[in-house]
């Protein structure tokens, strides 16, 4: 047997290489690491990547006991082979773990790639995961530094006992962080399950299953869609009913809606419907309100579109990936029929990325008919994706004066006439503005952002986008959008009674937004709180029926954050402690700047559990998330790896 070291390793034997078995020495770039750095090295992470294979097998256990034993034999043989290597190195022990690394990475790769053909999901590629990369990092990383020690064992220099002690602490260290980080995002695992409303003990409690429609006589209007893949202009997309945005769903006030949802996409799915006041049981949430409806599945929602509005519908099983796919599209509830005060009535859906952004589909200019004369209603709706700042969309209207009539589908009270004037929209915002078309016969939408970083100015200038809307035959004046005012909502409008508003509050939370690094769901991420805590972990707020709630909502981050609220609706009490001064303003979602503070209210008269979220998809896909909980009521689904349902 040829050994790696002398035949007798002894403490000077590790700092006095020879040349092993009497080969020659090489010299190679490798000489500039000493075998015995080599050596320590190599064992320390192969006892890192026994250490993480031993955390892990009791997760493995639990999904599929095989594979939990599989695990803790390769953490148990890697301990034995590293130490009996340390002890006794010699080259056939270091070719042999080498080998077995490698073999176990090979494993690895195949199971991340084709999938094994046993296990709990027999052929499916298992997800990667941050643990499993730096574990086979590790293993490939020894491998090599074990068979370098078999190619070329050592060399001829004598070393000294603290020169392979100081330049050990490096391999020492990496090491160490390696191992503890992969421990950390093995134990911060994505939760296998976790429930937003738990049955509670002791008491009666209702499943929200029973929260549905209940019946009645109204008119039933009735729509399917179809979740699928498909290509549009040579990009591949999620798509209800093959376009992006979906389907606009336009009904009228008092109208049951019947939706059903087909799903032909490879993953799970569901139909959320923002900003409608639904039976809880219809809010399509999944792991909230329902099971993600599975590929190869159907789910019907039903529910009585109450409320006029402009609303719009999206996918809430991994939010954050499904819509940015592409699944999503508007719901307009118009008066009772022949009750619609404008002439021309247009949705006018932003949405992409910020570098990216369309309406309508479309990339650059959108082209809609009005003659001089007509009232014309836009309905704008915002589901641009924003970056990591959450910064909202500025759609200003020029060549007509016009009135922001609406906000989030509930309409103000008297609104002013405005000139060429900038509407902060953030993500699932919406603002319907009604303009008299001139007789130049020219008017022109265009959306803009904001030019600098928020956190350098609130709302600064913006920059003009490529995507435009133009309405009628004429030309739009020319005008400078970029710094044209702000639409206040303080001071818009005339005062009316908000009964919600001025009722003293029966609740009053705080809701306090904060990011910082971290490690969650197995990542190192940037993480978003609520409250301190990040989602599944942030604490509910629970209220009940019959309640006024208040939320005091902090923004401690220099982002944007439209915080939305399923179900309610928010009256709008204070922005930076500034009461609203002018007309009522009822949102479903509403923006909180960089560093601001707002005050909102809502009345408790709908029981369930609600998601209250930040709707910056990559915030939320963070951990800003928590819900509403109504005492009394409980849910039977969960979130997690084990249902499936990720409703961020
Ligand atoms: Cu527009 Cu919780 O969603
Ligand atoms: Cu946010």
């Amino acid at each position: 047997m040829t050994d790696i070291l002398s035949a007798h390793p002894t403490t000077e034997s590790r700092s006095s290489w020879t040349p092993a078995g009497g080969l020659p020495a090489t010299r190679s770039v490798l000489d500039f690491v000493n075998a015995g750095v080599r050596l320590n090295s190599a064992v320390l992470l192969v006892l890192g990547a026994a250490f993480i294979h031993l955390v892990v097998a009791p997760e493995h256990f639990r999904q599929y006991a095989p594979f939990g034993v599989f695990f803790l034999a390769v953490g148990c043989a890697q301990i034995i082979l590293g130490i009996e290597v340390f002890r006794r190195p010699t080259r056939k022990l270091a070719l042999i773990i080498a080998c077995g690394s490698l073999a176990l990475v090979g494993l690895w790769f195949a199971s991340r790639t084709a999938g094994l053909p046993i296990g709990p999901t027999p052929g499916a590629p298992e997800e990667v995961r941050m643990t499993d990369v730096i574990c086979n990092v590790m293993e490939v990383l020894s491998a090599a530094l074990f068979l370098s020690l078999g190619v070329w064992p050592a060399h001829p220099k004598r070393r000294r006992l603290w020169v392979v002690g100081v330049s050990t602490v490096a391999p020492v260290l990496l090491s160490l962080t390696l191992t503890a980080t992969a421990v950390a995002t093995a134990v911060n695992a994505m939760p296998e399950a976790a429930n937003a409303a738990p049955a509670a003990e002791g008491q009666p409690t209702t499943s929200i299953t029973g929260l549905v429609e209940g019946p009645g006589s109204q008119p039933v209007k009735h729509f399917t869609l179809i979740a699928a893949e498909t290509q549009i202009n040579g990009q591949s997309v999620w798509a209800f009913n093959n376009t992006v945005p979906g389907p606009e769903l336009r009904v009228n006030q008092g109208d049951r809606v019947e939706v059903t949802l087909v799903n032909h996409l490879p993953q799970s799915t569901t139909v959320h419907w923002h900003g409608v006041l639904v039976p809880n049981a219809e809010d399509g949430v999944a792991g909230v309100t329902q099971d993600a409806v599975p590929s190869g599945g159907e789910y019907t929602y039903e529910f009585v579109a109450r409320e006029t509005g402009t609303y719009w519908y999206h996918s809430h099983q991994l939010t954050s990936q499904q819509l940015r796919r592409g699944l999503f599209g508007a719901l307009i509830v118009l008066p009772e029929r022949g009750q619609q005060p404008e002439q021309r009535d247009y949705t006018i859906m932003l949405h992409g990325s910020p570098g990216n952004v369309s309406i309508n589909g479309v990339a650059d200019n959108l082209h809609l008919d009005a003659e001089p004369g007509e009232t014309v209603r836009l309905r704008l709706i915002n589901t641009v994706v924003p970056s990591m700042d959450g910064g909202p969309e500025f759609p200003v209207l020029v060549g007509a004066p016009y009135r922001v009539v609406a906000l989030d589908g509930r309409d103000l009270n008297s609104s002013d006439l405005l000139g060429p004037t900038r509407v902060p929209l953030g993500i699932g915002q919406r603002a319907d503005l009604v303009f008299s078309m001139p007789a130049s016969g020219g008017v022109r939408l265009v959306t803009t952002e904001q030019s600098s970083a928020p956190s350098l100015g609130l709302f600064g200038n913006s920059r003009p986008r490529l995507a435009s809307v133009t309405l009628g035959a004429g030309d739009a004046p020319a005008s400078d959008v970029t710094s044209a005012p702000l639409l206040d909502i303080l001071h818009y409008g005339a005062p009316a009674a908000d009964e919600v508003a001025s009722a003293p509050a029966d609740v009053t939370a705080d809701v306090v937004l904060d990011a910082h690094s971290g490690i969650r769901d197995g990542e190192v991420q940037f993480i978003h709180t609520i409250n301190g805590q990040a989602s599944p972990s942030v604490p509910p707020i629970t209220v009940q029926e019959g309640q006024t709630v208040r939320l005091h909502i902090v923004n401690r981050t220099g982002e944007y954050h439209p915080m939305h609220l399923h179900g309610h609706v928010l009256s709008v009490i204070a922005v930076d402690g500034q009461r609203v001064a002018g007309s009522p303003v009822h949102l479903d979602s509403v923006l909180v700047g960089p560093n601001q503070t707002v005050d909102v209210a809502f009345a408790a008269d709908n029981p369930g559990v609600w998601m209250f979220h930040c709707h910056v998809l990559l915030h939320a896909g963070k951990g800003m998330n928590t819900t509403i909980n109504y005492v009394g009521y409980f849910t039977p689904f969960d979130m997690g790896t084990r249902s499936g349902n990720m409703p961020e």
